[in-house]
């Protein structure tokens, strides 16, 4: 993710678009770029964070600039790759949010016809578009581009001698902020409250034309309206996008992470070959949500593609494991995990190739390992990880999905990002009431619900404190059972699959002992409303929208329990967000 601001009308653009990209380093704050217009194009980009160094940009001339708050997917974070991106002539430029699947090939296409790039960028290839279609009419030269490009953008451009800002959405969020002979677009509204509570959100497909006296918007050939509506949040709601704390934003982000993750997984053949060359089996390394990501991969890609995996530890694959000789995995978001790290150079000694699942773009872990795959969930700031893990995932599915021989997978990772949104909605009240009374909680779930079971344990007890297991659910007779009373209930994840039946015998066996179970099924099942106390439905979709959907549920769950207990909940006690320590 990235964030992105733009201004036209009566007053200096450039320190509007500086404090405006300083509010959505939330998005991303590997680099830095501003441009502003007035009779030629004034540019500043560099990389850092623009709370650190936005102060050469501010004197840039204009009343309309653009400018980007980058967390690099295309190319390392340095000052080439920095947006805003130009054209050959530099006199067209372009910042951008999003992926262009399809770059590498219109890169191809454009080189032969004789175009320059100067950075590694996905975003580049707009500029040189925008630059063969131009003659004058800068909104007319994006309108013809638009169609080419494959993927998700929010994407403004400006032109040296045009006195306007074109912009432009598909699946990646735009807001136009409405003022007095002034507008304004931002990636969200946080940085447009500064200025006015008017906003505009654009929908995909649209294309805006922005100068200082007014505004139009076109969608498919044809002028349309698009609703202003009021924004009444105050600057501290909005610093937060208008949620309470970073967690919960970082929930509402994931449909749009995993959309960009499965894309960008799509676009990493190099680290996928290592996967491919050796289909005798794999090893994968992580600690914390990100073992459990790990672990869901290793059911998805033993499930759809036949190859055994095995998931360690990083703290234990370091001290116990014997030489191995087989591709040697590291998820981690952060990539700087000591103990994963250490796994890795572990197996590199072996002669092991390694791969890298990393989130951060040149951090140590991608130094290390020899081939990397990115995960598209842009800076998390909560400690306790939602989108990253989910980001994981995406990337875990997207891999089954390449190695396997089916090919209608990849296809329903395409609606998975549906999926998830409607998740976010579900009414879960009743749940949060009963898990906000409990002393213990007991997560189950059988197979892909596994992981997902200790992954919710985790989310609960790190951020309410509240005693919580996750359990493979016919494990719980061997032990647990001896705890299970009136104030311990029991998240029983009874999606539909082949383990149903036995969840729903499970589920029978607590509930004669006495503890009250929260059931999370699909709507339209028959029995396990009958039996649980509690019964969420989700909407029916394939088995891996639903594996993302219920990890979302106990994300909401451990959250909504954590704010009525008043917790600190994006700072839980005594936790840390990278363990850079064994
Ligand atoms: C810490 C964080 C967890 C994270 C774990 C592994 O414990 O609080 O949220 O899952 O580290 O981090 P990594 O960056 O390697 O995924």
């Amino acid at each position: 993710m990235c964030g992105i601001v733009g201004y036209i009308g009566r007053r200096k653009a450039a320190g509007i678009v500086i404090e405006g990209l300083k509010r959505l380093e939330y998005r991303g704050y590997d680099s830095f770029g501003v441009v502003t217009t007035n009779d030629s194009l004034h540019i500043s980009k560099k990389s850092g964070r623009i709370s650190d160094g936005g102060s050469g940009a501010a004197g840039l001339p204009g009343t309309a600039g653009i400018g980007h708050t980058r967390w690099a997917t295309h190319g390392i974070p340095n000052d080439q790759n920095a947006h805003p991106h130009l054209d050959c002539t530099g006199k067209i430029a372009v910042v951008h949010n999003g992926i262009i699947e399809n770059y590498a090939e219109l890169r191809r296409d454009l080189t032969a016809r004789g175009h320059t790039f100067s950075s590694d960028t996905d975003t580049e290839v707009i500029a040189h578009l925008v630059e063969e279609q131009y003659a004058g009419d800068l909104a007319a030269a994006v309108r013809a581009i638009l169609p080419l490009l494959q993927g998700s953008y929010a994407l403004l451009v400006i032109a040296e001698g045009d006195d306007r800002i074109i912009a432009a959405r598909m699946a990646s969020p735009l807001v136009i902020g409405v003022g007095d002979r002034e507008f304004f677009c931002a990636s969200d509204v946080t940085p447009l409250i500064d200025h006015t509570r008017r906003v505009i959100y654009l929908e995909d497909g649209d294309c805006a034309v922005l100068s200082c006296s007014e505004y139009t918007i076109n969608h498919d050939g044809m002028a349309v309206d698009r609703p202003v509506e009021e924004v009444d949040w105050d600057i501290q709601d909005a610093r937060k996008g208008g949620f309470s704390h970073f967690m919960q934003k970082e929930i509402f982000e994931q449909p749009q992470v995993f959309y960009n993750t499965i894309h960008a997984v799509r676009e990493s053949p190099d680290a996928l070959a290592h996967l491919v060359g050796s289909r005798m089996s794999i090893m994968i390394v992580a600690c914390g949500s990100s073992y459990h990501a790990a672990l869901l991969c290793k059911y998805l890609i033993e499930v759809y593609c036949g190859i055994p995996v095995r998931v360690e530890i990083g703290s234990e694959f370091k001290y116990y494991t014997p030489p191995l000789n087989v591709p040697v995995i590291g998820i981690t978001q952060s990539g700087e995990t000591a103990d994963t790290l250490a796994a890795l150079k572990m197996a590199q000694a072996w002669g092991c190739p390694t791969i890298a699942i990393t989130n951060v773009v040149g951090s140590s872990v991608t130094r290390i390992a020899d081939a990397t795959i990115y995960t598209r969930a842009g800076p998390e700031i909560s400690v306790a990880a939602t989108k990253s893990f989910i980001a994981q995932l995406a990337a875990a599915l997207q891999i089954a999905g390449s190695l396997s021989d089916d090919p209608g997978l990849e296809e329903e990772l395409d609606r998975v990002n549906v999926m998830i949104e409607d998740t976010l909605t579900v009414p879960i009240d009743d749940a949060v009431a009963l898990c906000t009374q409990a002393h213990s909680i007991f997560f189950i779930g059988r197979g892909f619900y596994y992981p997902v079971a200790l992954e919710g344990a985790l989310k609960m007890k790190e951020i309410s404190y509240i005693h919580a297991e996750g359990y493979a659910a016919g494990e719980l007779k061997h032990g647990p059972f001896a705890l299970l009373s009136p104030d311990t209930p029991v998240v029983a994840l009874a999606m539909p699959g082949k383990t149903y039946p036995v969840m729903i015998s499970n589920i029978k066996e607590i509930k004669a002992r006495g503890a009250p179970v929260i059931g999370i099924g699909v709507a339209g099942d028959m029995e396990l409303p009958e039996i649980a106390d509690i019964f969420i439905p989700l909407s029916p979709s394939h088995e891996v929208a639903g594996i993302a959907m219920v990890s979302v549920i106990l994300q909401r769950l451990a959250y909504h329990v954590a704010d009525a207990l008043g917790c600190d909940i994006d700072k839980p006690r005594n936790l840390a967000k990278s363990v850079t320590v064994e």
